[in-house]
């Protein structure tokens, strides 16, 4: 089939399961350019709450699928690819928090929502990289604990003033980001700014001239003044930038940042998604609800 049956055939059974696309700024052009939205973590989570289609087809990655599907526990959530995962989300489970609260009773935990609905229901709150140092503030305390994310956890206690006790994670595409990336790329372009994702270490934040979730680099793009940008984070995002902003030109920060997990999602796949029922994403009740509250104690926060 080419692209515009399947495109055609998508539309059509979208029309007849009351079904909407959503999809994170990393994925393939050719899915951002089906989906009915396109945002970052925290986008994609508020869309999810509040969306009154019977079916979601989430164009991400597997915690994405689950943070819908505890959202939304009525609605069916389909994930087009069963393996994409997220490998930071798989570096901390359920067991491993349990005992890790045990050895810091007493503080609260925040968890990044690149984290599996089960850990996210043994947390007090959940954080994108939109809103941590929002959710980070808003716990009126001075030490808590954050999994697993040890880089955003570093940058959002240097902007709280906190003390963030950090699970050893990271991601494998930001954290592969070194000072000598960025400095590379500005002696190519020395008149771009330098936007970076907070899931870099701090010594490349430090090269920053903004330090911004996916979501906040498309809202920066439409306002700034600059011509040249070099972006820090996954290459997924150059594509949006320049389809929505042709006057800016758009530099990768490193051009090996590229998550696979996120491109494994194709158009034929969110085909089969929505004729198969491929792949449904049911996350427990009694984990779901749990994970609820701190998702939604997320979600009260500006
Ligand atoms: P945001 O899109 O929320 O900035 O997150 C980036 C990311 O790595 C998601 O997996
Ligand atoms: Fe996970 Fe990093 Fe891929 Fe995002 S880019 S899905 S954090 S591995």
């Amino acid at each position: 089939m080419n692209e515009l049956n399947t495109l055609e055939r998508i539309a059509e059974l979208k029309r007849r399961r009351n079904a909407v696309i959503l999809a994170h700024n990393y994925q393939l052009p050719e899915v951002q350019d089906a989906a009915d939205f396109v945002g970052d973590s925290l986008e994609l989570s508020r869309k999810a709450a509040v969306l009154e289609a019977e079916v979601i087809v989430f164009c991400g990655v597997h915690f994405m699928a689950e943070t819908a599907a505890v959202l939304s526990p009525s609605k069916t959530v389909l994930l087009p690819e069963a393996a994409a995962g997220c490998p930071m989300a798989d570096m901390i489970n359920a067991r491993e928090l349990r005992a890790w609260k045990e050895r810091y009773a007493g503080l609260k935990v925040v968890c990044y929502v690149n984290t599996s609905a089960e850990v996210k229901a043994e947390s007090d709150i959940c954080c994108t990289s939109s809103n941590a140092v929002n959710v980070v503030n808003s716990l009126g305390v001075d030490e808590a604990l954050f999994v697993p994310d040890k880089n955003l956890a570093a940058w959002v206690a240097r902007e709280t003033g906190k003390k963030l006790i950090a699970w050893d994670g990271y991601c494998h595409v930001h954290h592969k980001f070194t000072p000598g990336d960025i400095l590379a790329a500005k002696a190519l372009h020395p008149d771009a700014e330098v936007w970076v994702h907070p899931e870099c270490p701090l010594d490349v934040i430090d090269l920053a001239d903004k330090v911004l979730s996916t979501g906040k680099m498309v809202l920066e793009a439409r306002a700034t003044s600059r011509r040249e940008v070099i972006v820090g984070t996954e290459k997924g995002i150059l594509y949006r930038l320049g389809r929505e902003n042709p006057a800016v030109k758009f530099f990768p920060g490193r051009d090996a940042a590229l998550c696979v997990h996120m491109k494994m999602t194709t158009l034929a796949k969110v085909l089969r998604a929505l004729e198969t029922d491929t792949t449904r994403i049911v996350v427990p009740p009694e984990i779901a609800d749990r994970a609820r509250g701190a998702i939604q104690a997320m979600l009260q926060i500006p």
